[in-house]
């Protein structure tokens, strides 16, 4: 009786073991791989370069959905494109779990943000928030993020080299100069 509860004891511990390692080598994977995205994105996701979104605290489900995009070809961005080539599913969710999981940028105090812009928020917060913070996994928060970022992105659903059905309605009939009101208002505004 006894060996046997030894024995079975003893399955366990290794099962454990196993687990517990496979548990560990999958954090190390997630580190490896975050390491490959800072010199854009920054080691905490907060990127320095007004094209290069920050990453930090946005919503898992979307950037799980945008590192797919990338990989399979859907999205279009060059160094995109080469950076997530040929990673797993379970990676890329590692990928947005772990940006997800950083504290995102607290906005510095901005003297008067861009009126014409906060005028055009109307046309956003039933999807985006009155703070540009969504309530829905897969769309992304806007707040706080880069101006010539989300400038590119919306020129992007507008001519359609980025694809969106709901986001080309939005923005199809947006003069550049709407555009850069309402991007340079959401980048003023803190997360
Ligand atoms: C060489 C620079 C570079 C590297 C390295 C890089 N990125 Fe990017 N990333 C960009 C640029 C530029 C864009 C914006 C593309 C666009 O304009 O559509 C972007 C966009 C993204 C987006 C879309 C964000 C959004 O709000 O839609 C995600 C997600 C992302 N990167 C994740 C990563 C991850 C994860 C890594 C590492 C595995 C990584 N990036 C490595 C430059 C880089
Ligand atoms: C009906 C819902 C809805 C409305 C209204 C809406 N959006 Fe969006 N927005 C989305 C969704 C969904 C996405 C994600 C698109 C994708 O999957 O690529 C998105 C994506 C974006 C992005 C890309 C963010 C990134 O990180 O790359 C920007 C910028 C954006 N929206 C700005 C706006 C602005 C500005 C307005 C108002 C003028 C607006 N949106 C109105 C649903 C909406």
């Amino acid at each position: 009786m006894n060996s046997v509860l030894i024995t079975y004891s003893v399955k366990c511990f290794f099962v454990l073991l196993v687990a517990l390692q496979s548990v560990q080598s999958l954090a190390d994977r997630a580190d490896e791989l975050a390491n490959t995205c800072v010199a854009c994105h920054g080691a905490k996701g907060i990127s320095n370069n007004t094209n290069w979104p920050n990453l930090a605290g946005q919503k898992s489900g979307y950037l799980e959905a945008q590192l797919r995009a990338f990989r399979d070809g859907t999205r279009l961005d060059p160094l995109m494109n080469s950076t997530v080539k040929g990673l797993s599913d379970q990676d890329l969710k590692s990928l947005a779990q772990h940006f997800s999981s950083l504290t995102p940028k607290i906005s510095s105090a901005v003297a008067k943000s861009n009126q014409a812009g906060m005028n055009v928020r109307a046309r956003c917060v039933s999807c985006h928030g009155m703070q540009g913070k969504t309530v829905n996994d897969q769309w992304p928060n806007i707040s706080g993020q880069k101006m010539g970022y989300l400038q590119k992105q919306l020129k992007a659903f507008r001519d359609g080299s980025r694809h969106s059905e709901v986001m080309a309605v939005i923005v199809k009939d947006f003069t550049d100069q709407q555009i850069e009101d309402v991007s340079e208002y959401y980048s003023q505004q803190g997360h």
